[in-house]
């Protein structure tokens, strides 16, 4: 008997956890993003959006210009995070590309970036165009993301094996990329996405 009660006491206990877990989970929910906020949000993360690959493709073009596909590639793998890194700093926020099929182990979706390129996904699957989002994370952060497409240049490095994707360029990407996934794109595919995650205070 005494077990009983002392099994009724552990579930009741249970339940009163389980009862204020919900009450957190539902504060947390109703964080206040109010509907200018998330205008503003949206404008400011496809600014940095759009900057961010700005700076990246500038550079990106000019070390494909100055010593072809392997000489960007060893650029773009010594710079391409630093060159993020510094522009995140600039913007009080963390600035990252991410994607289900990736060439760097470091842009491995996390949390909820791995949700909404889920649902990015899904609507592409119903024929339907992904846009950017904007999330309230908790009081002190706000999550941005915006898909990224395939361009017809991106295709040197991301495309199809032997076609677009030269076979000697590759055995380059290669080399540095052992586990690469971010190939066999053609013009106007689904690539990824921009991860920008702003710091509110
Ligand atoms: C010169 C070769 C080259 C070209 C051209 C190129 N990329 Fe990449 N891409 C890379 C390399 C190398 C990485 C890994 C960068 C790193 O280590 O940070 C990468 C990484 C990425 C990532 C980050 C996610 C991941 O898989 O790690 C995205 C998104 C991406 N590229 C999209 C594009 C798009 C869009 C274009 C065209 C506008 C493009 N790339 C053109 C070589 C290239």
């Amino acid at each position: 008997m005494a077990i009983a009660h002392k099994f009724k006491f552990w579930v009741l206990a249970g339940s009163t956890f389980l009862l204020l877990l919900g009450a957190c989970t539902t504060t947390q929910k109703t964080v206040e993003f109010s509907e200018k906020e998330q205008k503003d949000y949206l404008q400011k993360g496809q600014m940095v959006a759009q900057q961010s690959f700005a700076a990246l493709s500038g550079r990106l073009m000019a070390a494909i210009e100055q010593g072809g596909i392997p000489h960007a590639v060893k650029y773009c793998n010594a710079a391409a995070l630093p060159l993020i890194d510094s522009l995140s700093n600039v913007h009080q926020a963390n600035i990252r590309r991410t994607s289900l099929k990736v060439r760097n182990r470091q842009d491995v979706a996390q949390g909820w970036e791995k949700e909404v390129l889920e649902a990015y996904q899904g609507l592409l699957a119903e024929g339907k165009k992904p846009a950017p989002v904007v999330k309230k994370l908790d009081p002190k952060r706000v999550a941005f993301a915006a898909p990224i497409f395939m361009a017809q240049p991106c295709l040197k490095c991301h495309g199809k094996l032997g076609e677009t994707l030269n076979e000697q360029h590759y055995a380059a990407i290669k080399q540095l990329y052992p586990q690469d996934q971010a190939i066999g794109y053609v013009d106007g595919d689904w690539r990824g996405m921009w991860s920008i995650t702003f710091f509110t205070k």
